[in-house]
Formats: structure tokens, sequence, C-alpha cells
């Protein structure tokens, strides 16, 4: 449980770093007007696969502990939860070519909000394996 969150932690930040390259290339424009920098972009859209997985199965896994602290059951729920919301944040800012300034805000927001819910997460869950061995 606590290694496959540290898992989910670094995916996410790897996923988060490409986001943050994509929006400091202006990627998704210049790979729609010129086809330049479409790697970027790509890396970005490809890197949705291994942290949905990571973050799901942090969510199945806490479902799946019957003994698990109340907290992390919570923050386990709230990992999927800003994971959906992000995918169609990210999906609807892809989508609408970035002209809804507000949607590219909040998908930045809630990347940071799933990344620190992970975070969380993770701490606990090695707390309670270190005070459990
Ligand atoms: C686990 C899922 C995802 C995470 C953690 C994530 C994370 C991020 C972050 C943190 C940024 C902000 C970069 C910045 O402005 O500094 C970003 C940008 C972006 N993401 Fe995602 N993202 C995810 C899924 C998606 C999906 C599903 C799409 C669409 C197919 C997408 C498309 C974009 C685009 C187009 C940008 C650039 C926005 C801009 O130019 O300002 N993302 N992503």
């Amino acid at each position: 449980m606590a290694w496959i969150s540290a898992i989910a932690v670094l995916l996410v930040y790897l996923q988060s770093l490409l986001g943050a390259l994509v929006g400091s290339r202006w990627a998704l424009h210049q790979c729609l007007g010129s086809s330049e920098l479409c790697e970027v972009m790509n890396s970005h859209i490809i890197g949705i696969v291994p942290a949905t997985a990571a973050t799901l199965v942090v969510t199945i896994m806490a479902w799946r502990q019957p003994a698990l602290s109340s907290n992390l059951r919570k923050l386990g729920n709230l990992a999927s939860v800003c994971l959906i919301a992000q995918l169609v944040l990210g999906l609807a800012t892809f989508r609408l070519h970035l002209q809804v300034e507000p949607l590219t805000v909040a998908h930045q927001a809630v990347g940071a909000a799933l990344l620190g819910t992970l975070v969380a997460f993770s701490v606990l869950a090695w707390r309670d394996r270190v005070l459990s061995a």
C-alpha cells in the first residue's frame, strides 16, 4: 500500500511536469498550428495511462483493506475524485484549444490537488507501516 502510493506520487508528479512542459512551451497550439512540439503534447497524453492506473490502484486497494484508517480511506476516495475531474478538465482544455481560461487554470489547480492528496496518502501509509512493524 505504501509502495504503490509512492509510485502513484512519482507518476502523477512526472505527468504534471509533462503538463508544465506543454503549457510553458505552448505545445498544443504549436502542434495544431505547425505540427511542432507534437511529441511534447503526445507524451502528456500517453502519460495519462500510468498516472491514472496507479491512482486507481491506490483507491481500489484502499477500498479492499477493511482495517484501513478512515483518513486513508477518505484520501483514497479523494484521489479518484480529483483524478476524474482532472481527466475531464484536461480533455475539455484540449478540445477547446485553451480558449476557456478557467478550465486551463482549473486543470492546473486540480492537478496540484491530486498530487497533494497522493502525497498525504503516501506519508500516512508509510507512517502506519513503520508503526505496525
Ligand atoms: C492524470 C492526469 C493529468 C495530470 C496530472 C495533468 C497535469 C497537468 C498539469 C499540472 C498541467 C499544467 C501545466 C502548467 O500550466 O503549468 C497540464 C497542462 C495541460 N494538460 Fe494535463 N494533466 C492530466 C491529464 C490531461 C488530459 C486527459 C489532457 C487532454 C487530453 C490534458 C491536456 C493538457 C493540456 C492541453 C495542457 C496545457 C495547458 C496550457 O497550455 O496551459 N491533460 N496538465
